[in-house]
């Protein structure tokens, strides 16, 4: 039993430790892409190239920052304050993949 309450407590503190590697597409998928699937007001479409590139063209870092900082109708950090700076370098590459 009390193996049991052991492992709940360190499961219940999970969420605040240092997320591990950071998975993009999770992040994407539970943050981003509520926007960026569809183009909600403007934002560039995850997967079309026309969209991407002029963005491409302003590099992966400053990309990141715009995330973190937030740009036009994105709130900081995609309107998650609790993502880290790595998850958010995560979902960055994987929309960047999406557009190789
Ligand atoms: C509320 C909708 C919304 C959410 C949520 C959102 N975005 Fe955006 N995103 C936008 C819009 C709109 C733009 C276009 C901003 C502009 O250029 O004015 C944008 C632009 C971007 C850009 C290009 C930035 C630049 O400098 O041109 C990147 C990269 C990006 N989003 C990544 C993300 C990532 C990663 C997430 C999840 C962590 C995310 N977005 C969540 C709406 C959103």
């Amino acid at each position: 039993m009390r193996v049991f309450t052991i492992a709940a407590l360190l499961l219940a503190s999970a969420p605040g430790l240092p997320a591990l590697a950071a998975d993009g597409e999770d992040v994407y998928s539970s943050v981003c892409r509520k926007c960026h699937r569809t183009g909600i007001d403007d934002a560039p479409k995850a997967g079309d190239k026309a969209a991407w590139a002029p963005r491409v063209a302003l590099g992966r870092e400053a990309l990141v920052k715009s995330v973190i900082d937030g740009k036009g109708a994105m709130d900081p950090r995609g309107g998650k304050p609790e993502l880290t700076d790595e998850e958010i370098r995560a979902a960055v590459d994987y929309l960047l993949g999406l557009v190789k």
